[in-house]
């Protein structure tokens, strides 16, 4: 368990937390619908402030051989209506690689404010050239090097920086993960966890946190 989850279960042995209720300073932790519509709200806020930390998830994929591999990436877009996620990474990169033999991905989100971790899991798709053209030219001009027809990420270089941007919008790669399951864990007093799936229509359920 993380120092936090200890901390945070330390103080509920402390009679003087005995203010700190959900009810009051955690509202949106009282009802299912209340945790699942908190975490769009915080995802959505990810997407436009830079500060937030659902700006910039954890995104995991899965290697040819089955290894779990993780990476920081910035949030470009969430949609509650249809629980996407979107991310934009260079087509040489290993994820892509990853994605194009199993496309499916794992996102993980600490939100430490309102002592909350987002976990979700689904499909991802994966868009190039023409059909991301439009997201290309949004792209500003320093931000387009991400994107390069040079060597790509991971590739051995003699030094440091030996190696040359080549901005390229066939390099751009949309990533779109269709998330399947929210696993969502509020570190309150008691602590609270809740597992929402689109087979159920996202109603959500209690579990053990
Ligand atoms: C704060 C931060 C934001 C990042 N944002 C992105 C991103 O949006 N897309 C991306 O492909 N890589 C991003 N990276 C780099 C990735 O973490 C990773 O190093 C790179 O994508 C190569 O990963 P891969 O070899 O597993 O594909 C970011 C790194 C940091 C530290």
């Amino acid at each position: 368990m993380n120092s936090d989850l200890d901390r945070s279960s330390r103080k509920s042995d402390d009679p003087s937390n005995s203010r700190i209720s959900h009810r009051e300073h955690y509202p949106w932790a009282t009802s299912l619908a209340g945790m699942h519509e908190f975490v769009w709200q915080r995802l959505v806020r990810g997407v436009a402030d830079r500060r937030s930390p659902a700006r910039h998830p954890t995104l995991a994929t899965v290697s040819a051989n089955g290894l779990p591999s993780a990476r920081t990436v910035v949030l470009r877009a969430a949609t509650p209506a249809t629980h996407c996620l979107e991310f934009h990474t260079a087509v040489g990169s290993e994820k892509v690689a990853h994605l194009q033999q199993q496309p499916i991905a794992a996102v993980h989100i600490w939100d430490a404010t309102p002592r909350l971790q987002i976990r979700g899991v689904g499909r991802v798709s994966m868009a190039r050239g023409d059909d991301v053209a439009a997201v290309w030219e949004r792209i500003p001009e320093a931000s387009r090097r991400a994107y390069s027809a040079g060597p790509v990420p991971g590739s051995p270089i003699d030094g440091p920086d030996a190696w040359v941007a080549e901005p390229d919008p066939t390099a751009l790669v949309v990533l779109t993960l269709s998330l399947d399951r929210l696993d969502v864990l509020h570190l309150g007093e008691p602590h609270r966890r809740a597992v929402f799936e689109r087979g159920s229509g996202w109603v959500g359920t209690w579990v053990v946190p």
